[in-house]
């Protein structure tokens, strides 16, 4: 790692056994997970039916993938299938470049706040380390930012961020609209403050000698509105079924139980972050979810994170607040607090979300 080739390097290096600091503690590891039999279904959604007839049906499915699992998948998205293939190539040809060309984007020396090349979530916070490497492209109007984008990732990248953004519009104006926000105006605005800073992130997860013992990415909840992620076809994302005494699926052995969100090709997975669990107080699910590693083969997703322009005041709407006899569960919070927050510490469940817990 202090090579400045992450997970990668060590890879690289021939070891045959993980360094103890990538050792998790086995109540994390994965193989004790428990799997469901019996999952709830997990929904692929055809989002151009939005655009015809079937709105409301497709609406529908929106809503109850948001209200139960927090996770679903969709087709006809408007990202070009082929950009998806270039996506995943991009991911690779950033990844096996020479250590010292990635080295440059580390934290501390990146030429620019905007980029930004690590290892693992936040290293010196954390108990085990992740078996991840990333690089992390925020996006922001400032062109000087843009140009420090590493140039494997920028093009595609770039047209990846414009190809959904009227994707994640419409799966806004949906869950936005159940909640009862419904003015054309009104719910245009509010879409305006929860997806004003993005950030899409290409993640490299390195095969690895013992993944009995190790996580790609631990426990965790997204802090942002909605991800979109593109995995490629090896697999290993888990999304936990219950939390909160909240049953959605019968847990028969007191384990936890997770399922695994499989690879379909050219589909976009689609997750909802704290921001919509904080604003529709608890209606929308923000999932617990991770990753993990495989002994064969290197895997790499390519997240998009619509979050909240760093000023937004978040908290439970008015009109939710009310419709559930006047308690809200959430607190008001600066965004900038709340990613301070969630970058400050380990991955550690749902944790992030006590910041904003009343
Ligand atoms: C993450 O949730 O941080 C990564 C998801 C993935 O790689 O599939
Ligand atoms: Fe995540």
């Amino acid at each position: 790692v202090k090579d400045g080739n992450g997970v990668k390097g060590l890879v690289d290096s021939g070891i045959s056994r993980v360094p103890h600091q990538y050792i998790q503690p086995p109540k994390e590891r994965m193989e004790n997970q428990s799997s469901s039999s019996s999952s709830p279904e997990l929904a692929l959604i055809d989002l151009s039916k939005l655009d015809g007839p079937d709105h409301e049906h497709a609406a529908k499915e929106i809503v109850f993938a948001a209200e139960t699992l927090g996770f679903f998948q969709v087709v006809n998205h408007g990202v070009p299938l082929e950009l998806l293939d270039s996506l995943k190539k991009s991911a690779y040809s950033f990844f096996e470049q020479e250590p010292e060309k990635k080295a440059v984007y580390r934290n501390g020396v990146s030429p620019s706040p905007y980029v930004k090349y690590g290892t693992s979530f936040v290293p010196e916070k954390e108990k085990a380390l992740e078996w991840k490497d990333y690089i992390s492209m925020v996006y922001t109007t400032d062109v000087d930012a843009l140009a420090s984008w590493p140039k494997e990732c920028k093009e595609v990248a770039l047209e990846y961020l414009k190809t959904s953004v009227s994707m994640v519009r419409k799966i806004l104006k949906v869950l936005l609209g159940n909640l009862g926000v419904t003015a054309v105006e009104e719910s245009d605005q509010m879409m305006d403050g929860l997806t004003g800073l993005k950030m899409v992130n290409m993640n490299y997860y390195p095969k690895c000698p013992n993944p009995e013992l190790t996580v790609g990415v631990g426990r965790h909840s997204d802090m942002g509105t909605l991800t979109v992620l593109l995995q490629d076809e090896i697999g290993g994302l888990y999304v936990k079924l219950e939390e909160d005494g909240i049953r959605i699926n019968n847990n028969i052995n007191g384990y936890d139980q997770w399922i695994e969100i499989p690879p379909i090709n050219g589909a976009l997975v689609i997750n909802i972050g704290d921001t919509l669990q904080i604003l529709s107080n608890g209606k929308y699910r923000s999932a617990e979810h991770r990753v993990r590693t495989t002994s064969t083969k290197s895997r790499v997703s390519i997240p998009i994170f619509t979050i909240p322009k760093p000023t937004e005041k978040i908290g439970p709407l008015l009109q939710v607040v009310e419709r559930d006899g006047g308690v809200a569960r959430y607190r008001e919070v600066v965004f900038e607090d709340y990613m301070a927050n969630f970058f400050g510490n380990a991955h550690e469940g749902k944790k992030s979300l006590h910041f904003a817990q009343i």
